[in-house]
């Protein structure tokens, strides 16, 4: 291909102005021309572009200086940076809001070049004008959609702290507390204690798969489902004998059939458990998720048994009930896997094992005051900023008449 100054080679001079001139006036862009040994530096040349972009036909525009296009919007500051450039001699580049003839605005995204003679005097600046107005609306289109879409989330994450339990209960014979991360504003895990009849209280953690608004959305209605009404609740059935606790197993079962992976494009982890504070007694399923942790008062923290297929994934799943009987100060923690799976800088995982160290850690600690303790290890071993929802509910057994937890062993006992 022909670069310019061979094709203009070829031409007569007069033609080679000529085809320059075609050149600048096709040019998209405003072409200008002002002269730096003029006062206040006019305009002698602009293209038909220059013309286009702002309105102003040549005769118009030629003597003046350019900054007839500010007006009222332009910001100085910009203008400030012409002005430095252009008596320092400088190039530069900027987006300016500049004024039609017509009266409308444009942005204009100004580059500034001077122009030196053989001596190194600066003569001339050669200014292009780029209309980038659709661009910047675009911008600020974007900008306070996202804006919108951040206010948005904020108060939709505060109605989800609204929905918690208080993070810290007395109930009779039973103390509860929990602690609740979402890794982004809104979380995917839904945690929540429900009183049930006969002495008896519902407990459960659930963990949505991903994150954000589509996770954040079946958690509130997992919330709301969960949650005691006028109506009575899923937690609770009337088999002609008055109101029972629904097993555990069977509200797995129940929640499978009404969440299918097929229609929600999504599946959750849950474990539930209820509490009957008359013998002291956890009946709970663990569907997909972590297995609680017992932390006994006189033995060291383990795993407890259970385990099943997350709710939502296979229609025909089916779940079992496992049933531990606490004794007064014994403990149980239920926590999502954003806990054991939180990594650190070289990935290794915070892992069971470590959680379990925690929880004997603080179990001499007020279980809420453990609890937080705990939650703040596994942000810390992820550097602040866990990937995944941390979230953890704990109980223990107190004693019903005195209200005071059971002889609590150091770990240095065993
Ligand atoms: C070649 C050239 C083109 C210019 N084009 C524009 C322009 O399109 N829009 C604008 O706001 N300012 C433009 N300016 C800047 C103004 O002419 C002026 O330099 C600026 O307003 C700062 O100086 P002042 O504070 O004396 O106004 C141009 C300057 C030069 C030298």
């Amino acid at each position: 291909m022909q670069t310019l100054a061979a094709l203009l080679r070829e031409r007569a001079p007069g033609d080679q102005l000529a085809l320059k001139d075609r050149a600048l006036d096709v040019a998209a862009e405003g072409v200008t021309i002002a002269d730096a040994r003029l006062p206040d530096r006019p305009l002698i040349y602009v293209n038909e572009g220059f013309e286009r972009v702002t309105g102003y036909p040549a005769a118009e525009a030629l003597g003046r200086n350019c900054r007839f296009l500010q007006g009222p919007g332009t910001d100085l500051v910009e203008v400030e940076r012409i002005r430095a450039a252009v008596a320092g001699e400088r190039e530069c580049v900027v987006e300016i809001l500049n004024y039609r003839k017509d009266g409308t605005t444009f942005w204009n995204r100004l580059s500034i070049t001077p122009v030196r003679d053989d001596r190194g005097e600066v003569t001339h600046f050669i200014g292009v004008q780029s209309d980038v107005t659709a661009r910047r609306l675009a911008e600020e289109g974007l900008r306070s959609a996202k804006e919108a879409l951040e206010h948005d989330l904020r108060m939709a994450a505060r109605v989800q702290q609204s929905l918690l339990p208080p993070p810290e209960m007395h109930l009779p014979g039973l103390r509860v507390a929990r602690a609740f991360h979402p890794c982004t504003d809104l979380g995917g895990d839904a945690v929540g204690v429900v009183p049930l009849p006969h002495d008896s209280v519902g407990l459960y953690l659930a963990d949505v798969s991903g994150h954000g608004v589509g996770a954040a959305l079946l958690s509130f209605t997992l919330n709301h489902l969960l949650s005691p009404s006028r109506d009575g609740s899923v937690l609770v059935e009337d088999a002609g004998e008055g109101p029972a606790v629904v097993s555990p197993a069977r509200l797995a079962g129940r929640l499978n059939r009404q969440f299918p992976m097929g229609r929600t494009r999504q599946y959750f982890t849950l474990v539930y458990g209820a509490y009957d504070g008359s013998r002291g007694r956890l009946r709970y399923v663990v569907s997909g998720h972590p297995p609680p942790i017992l932390l006994p008062v006189a033995r060291p923290p383990a795993p407890l048994p259970g385990q099943g297929l997350p709710i939502g994934m296979f229609e025909d799943a089916s779940w079992q009930d496992e049933t531990v009987t606490l004794e007064p100060g014994d403990r149980i923690y239920f926590y999502t896997d954003g806990v054991t799976e939180a990594h650190d800088d070289s990935e290794v995982e915070f892992g069971s094992a470590r959680l379990m160290a925690e929880l004997e850690r603080v179990r001499g600690l007020p279980l809420r005051e453990g609890l937080d303790l705990v939650a703040d290890a596994v942000r810390e071993w992820s550097g602040g900023g866990p990937k995944d929802d941390v979230s953890l509910l704990a109980i223990e057994r107190v004693n019903r008449r005195t209200g005071v937890e059971g002889a609590r062993t150091p770990a240095s006992a065993w």
